[in-house]
């Protein structure tokens, strides 16, 4: 394999996404400096690189950033992501990183939810950083749907709130989309990339249940106040994007769980 000699630096390189996302970046022939909290000691693959930071403190980001041109940025938690983000654009404008990539979701504009809004701020951090950037909203991926209906699933009966539906992605259609965009010119806000079927979150319990064996009566709940109305509206989904994910959340089930993952 050729590899080119300035490597990609991505943050989030151990994450769900960032496991599909380095391979296809080594298979292209580019060497991968992998960014998270923690070191890794022997690395059988000598293209790929760790370095520890944690990038809600940015302490010791610097060298992680020596000699990079592009970075895909997917390193994301529960907290904290506009703080991280700002630490990393921060240490990237210094370091004269020629190609900001960075995965958001969709809603981040939209959704009147703290996580949400949070991803809008490191959004902001991006696209006020001064460095070229690319940027892709995605639609939740099978794997977080996954285990959120598997914990829903543990209770004797599902509370399953009224007009909640989501349009889950495959994490390595995401992972494929971003590798290209990587290794693209900065293209700035992309169309967003969401699966190819809109679920109620009742259809994805039940595709669960069914695919694992399983039966749980589900309680309808009401979804009230500003967070259910835009749900109701879809403003977590694209609806009207052309270019969707191909794989299907039944398709995911039956490769993971097993079972049909099919349900009538
Ligand atoms: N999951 C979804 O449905 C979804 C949908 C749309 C967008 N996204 C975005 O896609 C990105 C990746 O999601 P994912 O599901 O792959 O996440 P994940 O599996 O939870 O992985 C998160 C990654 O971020 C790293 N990380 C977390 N906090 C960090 C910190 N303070 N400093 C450095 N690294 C840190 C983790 O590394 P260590 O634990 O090794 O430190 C890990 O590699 C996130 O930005 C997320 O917001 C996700």
């Amino acid at each position: 394999m050729t590899t080119s000699t300035t490597p990609i630096l991505v943050t989030g390189g151990t994450g769900t996404l960032g496991g599909h996302v380095v391979p296809l970046l080594r298979a292209a022939g580019h060497e991968v400096r992998i960014l998270s909290r923690h070191s890794r000691a022997s690395v059988s693959d000598p293209g790929i690189e760790y370095v520890a930071v944690d990038l809600l403190t940015g302490a010791g980001i610097e060298p992680a950033l020596a000699g990079v041109d592009t970075v895909l940025h997917l390193a994301g938690a529960n907290k904290g992501d506009d703080r991280a983000t700002r630490n990393l654009v921060r240490a990237a404008k210094r370091a004269g990183v020629r190609h900001l990539v960075h995965i958001s979701v969709i809603g981040a504009d939209t959704m009147p939810l703290g996580w949400f809004r949070t991803q809008l701020a490191a959004e902001r951090e991006v696209t006020e950083s001064g460095i070229a950037w690319t940027m892709l909203r995605a639609a939740q991926f099978h794997d977080l749907v996954l285990t959120m209906v598997e914990k829903m699933a543990k209770l004797p009966v599902v509370p399953v709130p009224g007009g909640l539906r989501f349009q889950p992605v495959d994490s390595r259609e995401v992972a494929a989309r971003l590798v290209e965009l990587a290794l693209g010119d900065p293209a700035g806000l992309v169309p967003d990339l969401a699966g190819p079927t809109v679920y109620g979150l009742g259809d994805l319990v039940r595709g669960y249940l069914k695919a694992v064996g399983k039966r749980r009566p589900q309680l309808p709940l009401p979804m009230p106040g500003k967070t259910g109305r835009a749900y109701r509206a879809g403003d977590n989904l694209s609806l009207d994007s052309a270019d969707t994910g191909k794989r299907t959340w039944e398709q995911f089930l039956a490769e993971r769980v097993g079972g049909s993952g099919s349900w009538g």
